[in-house]
Parts: C-alpha cells; structure tokens; sequence
C-alpha cells in the first residue's frame, strides 16, 4: 500500500503507542510544563470529579490529583497510560486519580457525572475526521454535568508549518547518560484536510548498538473559530478563548488556543 492510501484511513490514536517510551523525554525539551498550573487552577475550581481526555502518560492528570482533584484519565494507547500508572505510583496520589484505557469517543462513564472535561495539549487534534471529532464532542458533552466545564486545548494552527524532510529535531542523553538519542522528523502537509503529518525516527545509541523506532502521528487543525462554532452546535456555550496559559485572551495571532465551554 503507498503512503497515500495508508494515510487515506488513518486515524489519530495510532502511532502513540511507539511514540510512548520517547514522549516524557522530548517533552520536557518542548511543551514542558507550560500548561500545567492552568490545569491545577481549574481542577481547583471544580466542584467533582475531572475527566482528561488523552491523558497520556500523566502530564497533566497527576499534578491536577495533586491539586487536590479526583481524577479520571481515559486514553487508547496502553503504553502511554504504563508510563502514567507508573509515575503515578511514584507520586503517591494514586487514590485521586484512577486510569481507564478507552477512546474519547465512546466514554464508558454515566451521564452528567463530571464537573470538568479536560483536552489538553492537542487531543481532539488526534480526531482527523468531521466524524471522529463530532463523536468525541458528543460523548464529552453527555459525561458533563450542568453548569460544567469542557476546557479544550488546541496546538495552534499546525498547518503553517514549513514541510520537511529528515531533520535532526533533538539529540540528548537517557539513562545516566550511557544512551545517546537523536530524533529526526519529516513533516508533511494535506492542507486540503487540515492533516499534518509527522514521521518521526528515534535512534538510540548505547555503546556499539544502535536501534531505531519509526512512527507516524498526525494531526488535524480546526481553528478556533470553527471548533467553538461546532460546541455551540452540540450544546455548549463558549464562555472565554484565551491565547495564553495566565487567562490573556486570544486573538489570531496567539500561539495557545484554548476554549472554555460551559454545559448550561
Ligand atoms: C498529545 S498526547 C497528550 C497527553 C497528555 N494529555 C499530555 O498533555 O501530555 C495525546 C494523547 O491522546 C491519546 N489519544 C489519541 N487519540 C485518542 C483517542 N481517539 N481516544 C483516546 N485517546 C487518544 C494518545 O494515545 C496520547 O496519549
């Protein structure tokens, strides 16, 4: 199969689980904790419990336990949520958060049963079709209770970005320094859908062994605009849009997208 019919029924969850050993490693040389008191401060604010789509590996669903929160994280990829059950151990709030494997758009909680509904850092970029994304807006719109949150985080306008070929995108060291890694990505645009596509490669070097892990991500741009006018459509009301993590608002040119939507 070509790389055009592959990538034809792609869908977003795939690629996390290969991604998963590397990503606390590059995040915290690119997103960092950026966002994180922005989460704690919601979480709170919030009377019950708080449901994270895409939890990850815990970047976020841990320190808003620790904020105090009872938490749920739902994610698809179990590598990704390993690394969270095993930083959660580590951070001894494992009775504030508890960790589901399934898809966010088929949410296997009852009706109105969370204050918050948190997407961070990109999730609902993961749903590349109208489809995909009207189902995950749905199931988050039926879990939340009246007068709750869904606070929706979204990577800023993905496709301007310059495509290209085979760049060494990191290096760094693990371990205690005994393995060496080197990321280099591929970036292609399908500006006609909105997809962005990334090929990553992470070579690790330890000694004389060298191993390399290929995957591919993509993800989906909705701009502001649209996504708010596809909540209002589902039955929320877009209460702020912010362009950054400290409440300042948005406008076109901010690089953080975030939406706060109520459930009236
Ligand atoms: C950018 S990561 C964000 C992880 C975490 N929220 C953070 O901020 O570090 C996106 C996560 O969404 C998950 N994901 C992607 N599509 C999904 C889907 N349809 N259902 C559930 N999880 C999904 C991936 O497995 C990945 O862990």
């Amino acid at each position: 199969m070509g790389r055009g019919a592959r990538e034809k029924g792609m869908e977003g969850w795939r690629g996390w689980d290969d991604y998963a050993q590397f990503y606390d490693w590059e995040n915290a040389q690119t997103m960092g904790r950026r966002d994180v008191m922005f989460w704690q401060r919601l979480a709170r604010r919030t009377a019950g419990p708080i449901l994270e789509l895409g939890c990850g590996t815990g970047r976020v669903a841990i320190p808003m336990a620790k904020a105090g929160a009872r938490v749920v994280g739902i994610d698809r990829s179990a590598s990704m949520l390993a690394r969270a059950r095993k930083r959660l151990r580590r951070s001894k709030h494992d009775g504030s958060l508890a960790l589901v494997r399934g898809d966010v758009r088929f949410l296997p909680f009852p009706a109105a049963s969370f204050g918050l509904v948190a997407a961070p850092y990109g999730i609902l970029q993961s749903l590349l079709d109208d489809a995909t994304l009207e189902a995950a807006l749905a199931a988050a719109h039926r879990v939340l209770r009246k007068g709750g949150l869904l606070g929706i985080d979204l990577v800023s306008d993905l496709t301007s970005w310059p495509e290209y070929d085979r760049r060494v995108k990191l290096r760094g060291r693990v371990g205690r320094g005994e393995t060496r890694i080197t990321l280099i990505e591929s970036v292609r645009q399908d500006r006609a859908r909105g997809l962005t596509h990334f090929d990553q490669e992470f070579v690790e070097r330890k000694g004389r062994v060298t191993r390399s892990h290929p995957f591919s991500l993509a993800f989906r741009t909705v701009s502001v605009e649209e996504m708010s006018a596809r909540l209002e459509r589902h039955g929320f009301l877009v209460s702020a849009v912010l362009g950054d993590y400290q409440g300042g608002p948005w406008d076109p040119r901010a690089d953080v997208w975030l939406i706060l939507a109520t459930r009236p």
